[in-house]
């Protein structure tokens, strides 16, 4: 109730700037904290290619990409990808050249435990990592490692993957190994990276692999698999490795900033829900012990309502609510965009169920909001405070690491102003939100350094700040204009480009 107040005042002031003085919005001055953490990001899949080398085994990805090419866009694959397992010392120099201060990757569980398991250790995997991490530490970039980010041995996957009960015990086994052989180096971890595009994506909506549509069923197995796993993980560090390797554990959720559509209190009630059922559904296990009670209640009651003997919500154990609460040193956010929401009249019971009514609220991004090329990425930087706030209020003031933020383009253009302007408001509004309202926001990464394959979009869309010719055999890394700009901001801590304007 507190944060009532605070919210609907935040609410007028997004209203407002959103609604009225978008084109008018002054960029903030202020430099960040000397110790904000600006980075850039990557994932294994996405970059790495030597698909099958010096010992990889196939991933649920290399699978899909070789037999189902008609799922993906261009009809592509990553076996070559931008070739960063042979050229990671030429990332490495791209991002010493931009100036961050860390670089998030992620690990190719398939590189490392060829069978999925721990009876066999890939060295040459295991020192491809070592190697990028003694590089990274030569220019003075430090490692946020993701250990999981969207794709699993395929040997898993023919056990059933993350809806195998077991795949906790095989999360957390891969889990120690990487906390075992690399966390002399590596202080940042995250064990999941959006763990919502695995579930809703994968066994939910069915737009991600494996393509199983299983709204409201599936999909609620699948998260409580990976919050389970994701709890495992983080309570061995505490007892194995906390102590002596001195690190951060924490995941990566990605969330959309839902804004009631109106000021009516119906429609703020909705959006709220909304939020449960997005970023809640996985932030408040962690943060606070279980799933969130709006989605509790409504999922047991239209289960019943559906003539189940119980919940398709599943529940944890005491045990299991005491291992997830406080699970997470810090907020890894991904956050790419908005959406608003508004109340409906609470939609009928029906079989098979479906996630729109289990949340029972009608979202959506009205047609004048700005676009990019994808779809549902419409740029939104003003819904950055609203967000942060909420997360603030729900999470015990948690120290907040954006771990993705970009942009999209399909020309690859190396004018990339959209995407210069995107960085610049959505970093202003974060610092707003820093200065104005105290939120603790620790860092900012960009997605992604590069143009890299971007899952079911093939090479079609590209997020890179720098371009990559994925038609040379060199892969060829170009810079961006958006690379000098983002340099700029890494130097000078300010997002202006005339430096004797920025303010300390
Ligand atoms: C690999 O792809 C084939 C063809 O789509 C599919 O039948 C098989 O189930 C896939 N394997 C796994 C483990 O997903
Ligand atoms: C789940 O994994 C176990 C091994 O831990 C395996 O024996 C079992 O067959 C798997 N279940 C399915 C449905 O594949
Ligand atoms: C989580 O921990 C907090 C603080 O220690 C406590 O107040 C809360 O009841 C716990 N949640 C659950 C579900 O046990
Ligand atoms: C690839 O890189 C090598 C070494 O940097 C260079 O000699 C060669 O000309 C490049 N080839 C292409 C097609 O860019």
């Amino acid at each position: 109730m507190i944060s009532f107040l605070k919210f609907t005042i935040l609410l007028v002031l997004v209203t407002l700037v959103s609604r009225s003085l978008a084109d008018e919005y002054v960029l903030n001055n202020k430099r960040f904290p000397s110790s904000f953490m600006f980075g850039v990001a990557t994932s294994a899949y996405q970059i790495e290619g030597a698909w099958n080398e010096d010992g990889k085994t196939m991933s649920t990805w290399d699978n899909l990409t070789h037999v189902r090419p008609e799922l993906i866009m261009d009809g592509r694959n990553a076996d070559i990808a931008c070739d960063s397992y042979h050229k990671y010392e030429e990332d490495v120099a791209l991002m010493k050249e931009v100036g961050v201060n860390h670089y998030r990757l992620s690990l190719s569980w398939s590189r490392i435990l060829p069978t999925g398991f721990p009876d066999q250790i890939n060295e040459p995997g295991v020192n491809y990592y070592k190697n990028l991490f003694r590089a990274l530490k030569a220019n003075g970039i430090q490692p946020l490692v993701t250990i999981y980010h969207l794709e699993l041995p395929l040997a898993l996957q023919e056990l059933n993957g993350v809806l195998n009960e077991s795949f906790v015990d095989w999360y957390s086994d891969f889990a120690a190994v990487c906390f075992d052989l690399f966390g002399d180096d590596v202080k940042l971890w995250t064990t999941f990276n959006e763990p919502k595009q695995v579930c809703s994506g994968g066994y939910g909506y069915g737009y991600f692999f494996p393509y199983i549509k299983s709204e409201g069923l599936l999909e609620y197995q699948c998260t409580h698999n990976l919050l389970r796993a994701h709890a495992k993980a983080y309570r061995i560090y505490d007892e194995k490795f906390r102590a002596r390797q001195g690190g951060k554990v924490a995941i990566v959720l990605d969330a959309y900033s839902y804004l009631p559509a109106s000021e009516s209190a119906a429609d703020i009630t909705a959006a709220e829900t909304r939020m449960q059922f997005d970023l809640g559904w996985f932030a408040n296990p962690i943060f606070n012990g279980d799933y969130p009670e709006i989605m509790k209640s409504r999922i047991a009651t239209r289960s019943k309502g559906e003539g189940r003997a119980e919940s398709r919500l599943p529940e944890f154990t005491e045990a299991e609510k005491i291992a997830l609460n406080g699970s997470a040193d810090f907020f890894g956010l991904n956050v790419y965009t908005a959406g608003l929401v508004a109340a409906i009249d609470d939609p009928p019971i029906s079989n098979p169920p479906s996630k729109y009514q289990d949340m029972g609220v009608n979202d959506y991004q009205p047609s004048d909001w700005e676009t990019t090329s994808l779809d549902w990425l419409k740029v939104t930087p003003w819904s950055m405070r609203h967000l942060l706030n909420w997360i603030n209020d729900h999470y015990h003031q948690p120290d907040i690491l954006i771990t993705e933020n970009g942009v999209c383009d399909n020309t690859g253009t190396l004018q990339d102003v959209q995407r210069v302007s995107y960085i610049q408001r959505y970093l202003s509004n974060i610092r707003d939100t820093m200065e104005l309202d105290g939120i603790n926001v620790i860092g900012y990464t960009v997605w992604s350094i590069i143009d890299n394959f971007e899952w079911a979009q093939g090479y079609t869309q590209k997020f890179g700040l720098h371009h990559v010719d994925f038609d040379s055999p060199n892969r060829t890394r170009t810079p961006k204009l958006s690379a000098q700009y983002y340099k700029n901001v890494c130097h000078t801590k300010c997002l202006l480009d005339d430096d004797s304007a920025c303010i300390d």
